[in-house]
């Protein structure tokens, strides 16, 4: 009798770590384990440096992830990863729990670039068009995703203006729009908001936002460290290729009795002038 209880326990207890590892997996959208990436030195005399620097990471679905560092922390690097840009040297990474070395791990995200260059001579609409016959959607869906996602970054009024008219902040939600026309699952924007001025930081955040109301995950590098605050579930702060804190802000800032930016500066090693 008593064996039989125990192997009954035994049992369910089996059964409930299989679904506590079977939900894991389900929920992490994006998994980085002991990333390493290697440059050839720009520096004389130095062979080759540590762009990063054994990372680990890993983002559950839903999640509004800040990726935070200077510049030269190794965010870039470690987006270029993820799209297949640059190989690790050591480590890997998964996202939906696929290699990010097999092309198919970048079905379902949609990517902006720290830098974006676009044909100017389209309209928004047509330049939606182009990335949509990459992707094969068929025309009608095409259509439908077009208006959507004009709507979502707020250019339905400008669909027909050419990109070059656009400002800044404008060409930005054009590359989101474009990042966003695949309807990915996990969007990974480098410095999205960077170089905007207030109110294009603050639309860019609004989209964010809705991103996160529609379920998707989204990963972004930044420095503005207020709409971090705002705007991210969980951050990580990177230095010199090494993930120095990671966690929910409210935690950290408890944890370290100040503010974001002063949590920064401190992780990079700031010291004011006294
Ligand atoms: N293609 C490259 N060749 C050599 N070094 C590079 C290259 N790209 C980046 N680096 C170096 O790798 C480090 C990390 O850069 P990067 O990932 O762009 O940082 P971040 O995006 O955080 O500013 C920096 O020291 C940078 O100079
Ligand atoms: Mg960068």
């Amino acid at each position: 009798m008593k064996a039989k209880v125990k192997a009954g326990a035994l049992r369910s207890s089996l059964a409930q770590t299989r679904r506590r590892i079977y939900f894991t997996n389900v929920n992490t959208v994006l998994e980085i384990t002991d990333l390493s990436v290697e440059y050839p030195s720009r520096e004389k005399g130095v062979g080759k440096k540590l762009a990063v620097n054994g990372l680990n990471l890993k983002i559950q679905a839903g999640e509004v992830f800040g990726f935070l560092g200077p510049n030269g922390a190794g965010k870039t690097t470690t987006m270029n990863v993820l799209l297949g840009f640059v190989n690790a040297k050591s480590g890997s990474a998964s996202i939906f729990g696929v290699d990010v070395r097999q092309p198919i791990a970048r079905q379902r995200i949609g990517y902006l670039p720290e830098l974006t260059y676009y044909y100017k001579f389209l309209n928004t609409e047509e330049l939606l068009r182009f990335y949509g016959t990459i992707f094969r959607i068929p025309g009608p869906e095409l259509e439908r995703r077009i208006d959507s996602v004009l709507k979502l970054v707020g250019l339905e009024h400008a669909r027909k203006r050419l990109i070059k008219t656009y400002s800044k902040g404008m060409q930005q939600r054009a590359g989101l729009a474009q990042a966003l026309i695949n309807n990915p699952d996990l969007l990974i924007l480098d410095e999205p908001t960077s170089g905007l001025d207030p109110v294009g930081r603050m639309k860019v955040r609004e989209i964010i936002e809705r991103l996160k109301g529609e379920g998707k995950t989204v990963f972004f590098s930044s420095h503005e460290l207020g709409e971090v605050e705002t705007v991210c579930d969980r951050v990580g702060i990177l230095n010199q290729g090494q993930l120095k804190v990671e966690g929910r802000v409210e935690d950290l800032v408890k944890q370290y009795q100040c503010h974001l930016e002063q949590i920064f500066l401190k992780i990079i090693g700031y010291e004011a002038a006294s």
